[in-house]
Parts: C-alpha cells; structure tokens; sequence
C-alpha cells in the first residue's frame, strides 16, 4: 500500500510530466507556424510635380525639406504594383507618414499602411512600422499588426530601391514582405 506522502510526489511527478509535454508541444506548434512571402512594387514619384506620390508637409524653418534634412515629415500615397511596370495591376496603396529621424539626416522612421484594394487581400491593411537606414541597399521595419486578412499579423518588410530616375524623382521600390501564419 503506497502512504499518503509517496502518493502526493507521484502526484506531483505527474503534473510535472505533464506540464513538460504541453510545453513541448506548445513550442512544436511554435515552429510549425508557416512563413509567408509577399512581394509587390512601390511606385514612387518624390518631387514638387503635381503627381509627386511623396510629399514634405513640414520640416525646420530655414532648413531645406528633404530626406537628408532632420526634422521633415513627409506625407506619402504610393501606388503598389504587382510588378515593376507601372502599368501592371494596382494591389493597393501605401499611405502614411515618413520622417527624417536621424540628427545626421541617415535614418527615416516608417509608418506605413499597406492598404490592399486587389482582388485577394481588398479591405486588408498591413501596417509597417520602424527606422529606414536611407544609405543601405536593404531597409528592414516590421510588421506590427494589420487587419482583414492580416488580423494578429506579424513580420518584417524589407524595401529595396531597384529602379531611380532622378531627373523626375521617379523609384520603384520592392518590398517583400514576411509573415508568420497564425
Ligand atoms: C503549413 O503548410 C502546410 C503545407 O502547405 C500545411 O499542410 C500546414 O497545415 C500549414 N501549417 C500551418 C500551421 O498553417
Ligand atoms: C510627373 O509629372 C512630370 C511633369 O509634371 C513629368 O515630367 C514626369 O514624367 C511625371 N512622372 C512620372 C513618373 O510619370
Ligand atoms: C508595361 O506594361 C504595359 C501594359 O501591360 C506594356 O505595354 C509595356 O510593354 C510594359 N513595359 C515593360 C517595360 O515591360
Ligand atoms: C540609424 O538606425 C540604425 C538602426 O537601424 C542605427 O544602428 C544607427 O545608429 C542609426 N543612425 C543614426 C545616425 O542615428
């Protein structure tokens, strides 16, 4: 006959064994979670034209209003397209606020909606948040949330300027975007 006490540590060794198994496979079903991968094109107009897609709305008075100029905020309503030919489909737009964040004009913090009007993800937002090193080829921020399709999202974005024509101030950026699945 086992006493009371020995009963009890078999009791406890059971819990314990227990809560080993659910961690366990709480973590298993951590790293099953799925990446996925979107990828789109950015249309970019940063100039004073009327179709500028980038705009500064205000900066330091007596300071030029750039993205090298600490201090200016920039309003955004980029096209996204599917491919980089500005004639491929429409997926959506990317609306929000840039701002020249560095003392040294380097860095640019990111707010960014991707607001989706295709046919897959319409009425979806992703919403891209973090600090642009200007100066690299790659910029990483996250992805800290969204809505629709992208409720609970989380992820990166990382943009990469692959086209640029400065007499117009035109750029395709791509982005790629990371997400887990939930
Ligand atoms: C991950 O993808 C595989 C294959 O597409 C699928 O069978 C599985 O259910 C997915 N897992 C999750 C957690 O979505
Ligand atoms: C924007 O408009 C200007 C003229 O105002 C034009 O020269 C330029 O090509 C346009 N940019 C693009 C990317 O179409
Ligand atoms: C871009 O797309 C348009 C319309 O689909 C097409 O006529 C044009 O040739 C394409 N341009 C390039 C560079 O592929
Ligand atoms: C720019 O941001 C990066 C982080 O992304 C940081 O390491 C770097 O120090 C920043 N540069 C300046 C001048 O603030």
């Amino acid at each position: 006959m086992a006493s009371p006490g020995s009963f009890s540590r078999l009791r406890t060794k059971l819990m314990f064994i227990y809560l080993l198994i659910l961690t366990i496979l709480c973590i298993c079903e951590a790293q099953k979670l799925n990446q996925t991968s979107i990828v789109f094109f950015l249309q970019d107009i940063a100039s004073t034209a009327p179709n500028a897609t980038v705009v500064p709305v205000i900066g330091i008075k007596g300071k030029d209003w750039s993205f090298n100029s600490f201090g200016t905020i920039f309003a955004v309503d980029d096209p996204i397209t599917e491919t980089p030919n500005r004639s491929s489909n429409e997926v959506g737009r990317a609306q929000g606020i840039l701002v020249t964040s560095a003392l040294d004009g380097s860095n640019v913090s990111v707010l960014l909606s991707i607001v989706f009007t295709n046919k897959e993800y319409g009425g979806s937002t992703l919403e891209l948040h973090g600090v642009s090193r200007q100066n690299e080829r790659f910029k990483e921020v996250s992805v800290v949330s969204g809505t629709g399709s992208f409720r609970f999202a989380r992820g990166f974005a990382v943009f990469e300027t692959i086209y640029y024509e400065r007499s117009i101030s035109y750029s395709i950026v791509r982005c790629t975007i990371r997400l887990l699945e939930s």
